[in-house]
């Protein structure tokens, strides 16, 4: 059965797989180096320079690493002000660990419809949203229906490519949201001249086995905020008061990257732009062998944006092509090949029941039609053809029967 490796996990025999690690530089040395040296904890020169060039390369200020995205997703929050019962604008279209973040604040995530040209945070819906349904009360936003304050908008920049954020800033700013940014999907990925990760209040990055870079599981918080840093720092490592007497004024979280893990890091990062450039290059192999493809329809990129293509997804159009969408994920893993649907939309996951309202024909279409094509960094063109012949072979094999 195809898609029931892990994230970045080798599947099976000799599939070609959906996105997994590329290892093939100065990991071994650095992981090494910390074994050597017995740095091999929490503390130690590869999560501080981790921190410090992650930061340069995205254009924050300041960095902090934590173990995992969904991790610093939490710390996000807690630290932009997120409080138990406020609400946070979420897409609904994404991987589910922003959604959760938002409950680990004992807040409740408000689902908004995705766009249909880029499948981003529809930014018009956020917009009737606020409008329509919220009301400034005791100089707070509040939503009328349930008379909690809104406090944060979320937006996640969905398979790489950015969300449209100077629309979504100008709101954010005149309803007196903060900005939390899921760029754990699009590191490398830009919106006009700016990074990814470095458009909101603050963001999140994530270094599990199938994104651009990976220390095995990790995370990043980054902002221009040094308050908001230096509090990250202190609620990651356990909120400690005082380095020897074991004061802990605050229930703190067991959060920070291993040194062990940052020198994977370090050594992904060095070769970052060929990784974004190997991307690109898939992205665009597969548009050319795909575009004349009838019933395969191809994502788009925005003219603002430069995207880091995380997933290359199609949607398969049941009518024009003979096949829906899971009926060429079976097919494709019968030939060896990994494919995989994009998420549940949230507001149909009985883990967040509840916490929706309103029309998502959008995220409902793409969960129906979407199908992720293998994206590793390594992936090589001799593979990425068979993938394309596949997935031709499966549509002319049904246009026959
Ligand atoms: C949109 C999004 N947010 C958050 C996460 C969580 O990252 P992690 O797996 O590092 O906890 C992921 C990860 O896979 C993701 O795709």
């Amino acid at each position: 059965m195809t898609g029931s490796a892990g994230p970045g996990a080798p599947p099976p025999g000799s599939m070609i797989p959906l996105c997994v690690p590329e290892i093939a530089g100065n990991e071994w040395d650095y992981i090494k180096e910390c074994l050597d040296t017995n740095w091999v904890s929490h503390v130690g020169a590869f999560v501080d320079r981790f921190e410090v060039e992650l930061a340069e390369y995205v254009g924050s200020k300041h960095a902090v690493a934590t173990v995992s995205g969904t991790a610093a997703l939490h710390i996000a929050l807690l630290v932009a002000g997120v409080e138990p019962d406020d609400e946070v604008l979420v897409p609904a279209l994404t991987f589910i660990a922003p959604a959760n973040a938002v409950r680990y604040c004992q807040a409740w995530p408000v689902f908004i419809d995705v766009e249909p040209r880029f499948w981003q945070l529809d930014i018009d819906r956020v917009a009737r949203f606020l409008e329509d349904e919220c009301v400034v009360r005791e100089g707070a936003l509040h939503k009328r229906a349930s008379g909690r304050r809104v406090k944060a908008v979320l937006p996640v920049h969905v398979l790489g490519h950015p969300v449209d954020m100077d629309p979504l800033l100008d709101l954010a700013r005149r309803y007196g949201l903060t900005v939390v940014e899921d760029a754990t999907e699009s590191l490398g990925a830009r919106y006009k001249d700016r990074m990814a990760g470095n458009l909101g209040d603050i963001a999140v990055f994530s270094f599990n086995g199938n994104k651009l870079i990976t220390t095995g599981g990790g995370g990043m918080i980054v902002t221009d905020n040094r308050e908001w840093a230096d509090r990250a720092r202190y609620l990651t490592t356990q909120a400690k008061d005082d380095p020897i007497e074991y004061v802990h004024n605050e229930v703190g979280f067991n959060y920070r990257l291993t040194n062990v893990q940052a020198a994977m890091g370090c050594a992904q990062l060095e070769d970052i732009e060929d990784r974004i450039a190997a991307k690109r290059a898939i992205a665009e192999a597969y548009r050319d062998g795909l575009v004349d493809v009838e019933g395969v329809a191809l994502p788009e990129e925005a003219g603002w944006a430069s995207s880091a293509w995380w997933l290359y997804t199609v949607l398969v159009d049941r009518a024009a092509f003979g096949l829906d969408s899971r009926a060429v994920l079976l097919s494709l893993g019968d030939a060896g090949i990994q494919t995989r649907p994009l998420w549940r939309p949230l507001h149909l996951s009985s883990a967040h029941a509840g916490s929706h309202g309103g029309q998502f024909e959008v995220a409902e279409r793409l969960h129906r039609d979407a199908l992720s094509l293998p994206s590793s960094v390594g992936l090589t063109s001799g593979e990425q053809q068979r993938v394309i012949e596949e997935l031709r072979r499966a549509k002319a094999n049904e246009t026959v029967s």
